[in-house]
C-alpha cells in the first residue's frame, strides 16, 4: 500500500490507542505513537509489527507535547492525520472528589488534547489537509455516574472539536468525534472480576447486549480519517452499540 503520510496516535499504549495504532498501519500510514507508558508503546509497536517510532510524553505538559510534536514532523515528516484517543479518570462521585482530582482529569482529557492539536493544526492550515480524531465518550452527551469531570471534560472536547471544525473547514481540514460506549479494555476485565454484576448491568443496557472491541472504536476512527469521510466534518459518532441514539 501507498504511504498516507504520517498519523499521530495519542494514548497510544492504550486498548484503543493500540487497536489504532494497528489499523492505521495497516490503512498504509506510517503512525507516530505518543503515551507516558513506555511499556504500553513497546507492546502497540510489537502488535502492529512495525517500525513505527514512539515518543514518552506525559501529554499534561505542554512543552514536553509540543517539543514531540516537532521531533515527529522533523523525523518523519508532516502529521496527516491526528488520532487522539488519551484519556483517564476513576470511578468516584462527585461529592466525594478532591480539586486536585478535578484538575488532573481536566488536564487529561482536555487540556492534553489542546497541547497536541495547536501545533499539528498549525502544520495542517499551512499544508491546507488534514484530519483530525477523538475519542471522547456517549458520557459526554448523556452523563455517567462516577464521572461527572470526567464526562464534562469530554463534552468540552466535543464542543472545541466542533468549532476547529468549522475554523478549518476552508483549509481542506476534517474534525471529528466518535464516543464509545463501554468497551471491553483490559481495564474492563479487572472490572468484571471485581464486579461482575456491574458489566452485566451495563450490558442489559446496551441492544446489542455485549461491549464494543477496542478494533471496533479503531474501525471507525480509520473511516473518519478517509477520503471516504470527506463530506464529515464537526460530528459526534456514538461507537457504542445503539447504547445512545442521540
Ligand atoms: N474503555 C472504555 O470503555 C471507554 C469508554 C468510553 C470512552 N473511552 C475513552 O477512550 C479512550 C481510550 O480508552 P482506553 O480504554 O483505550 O484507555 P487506556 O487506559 O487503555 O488508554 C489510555 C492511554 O492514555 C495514556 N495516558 C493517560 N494519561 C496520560 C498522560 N498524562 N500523558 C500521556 N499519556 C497518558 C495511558 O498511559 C493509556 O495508555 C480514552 O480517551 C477513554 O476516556 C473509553
Amino acid at each position: 500500500m501507498t504511504s498516507k503520510g504520517v498519523a499521530l496516535v495519542t494514548g497510544a499504549g492504550g486498548a484503543m490507542g493500540s487497536a489504532c495504532v494497528a489499523r492505521l498501519t495497516r490503512d498504509g500510514y506510517k503512525v507516530a505513537l505518543m503515551d507516558k507508558n513506555e511499556d504500553g508503546l513497546k507492546e502497540s509497536v510489537k502488535k502492529a509489527s512495525s517500525d513505527s517510532k514512539y515518543w514518552i510524553v506525559d501529554q499534561t505538559n505542554e512543552t514536553e507535547t509540543r517539543t514531540a510534536v516537532q521531533e515527529i514532523e522533523d523525523q518523519l515528516g508532516p502529521i496527516e492525520a491526528l488520532a487522539n484517543t488519551v484519556g483517564w479518570c476513576e470511578g468516584t462521585k462527585f461529592a466525594d472528589e478532591s480539586s486536585d482530582y478535578w484538575h488532573k482529569v481536566v488536564a487529561v482529557n482536555y487540556l492534553a488534547e489542546l497541547y497536541v492539536t495547536h501545533p499539528v493544526l498549525k502544520g495542517m492550515i499551512e499544508r491546507e489537509r488534514g484530519k483530525i480524531v477523538y475519542i471522547t465518550s456517549d458520557a459526554a452527551k448523556i452523563g455517567t455516574g462516577g464521572e461527572a469531570v470526567y464526562a464534562g471534560a469530554k463534552a468540552a472536547v466535543c464542543a472545541f472539536a466542533k468549532s476547529i471544525a468549522r475554523e478549518n473547514a476552508r483549509h481542506n481540514i476534517r474534525v471529528n468525534c466518535t464516543a464509545p460506549g463501554a468497551t471491553e479494555t483490559p481495564l474492563m476485565r479487572e472490572v468484571e472480576q471485581q464486579n461482575p454484576e456491574m458489566i452485566k448491568r451495563m450490558v442489559k443496557l446496551v441492544p446489542f447486549r455485549r461491549l464494543g472491541t477496542p478494533e471496533e472504536q479503531a474501525d471507525v476512527v480509520s473511516f473518519l480519517l478517509s477520503d471516504d469521510a470527506r463530506w464529515i466534518t464537526g460530528q459526534v459518532i456514538s461507537t457504542s452499540g445503539g447504547l445512545t441514539m442521540c
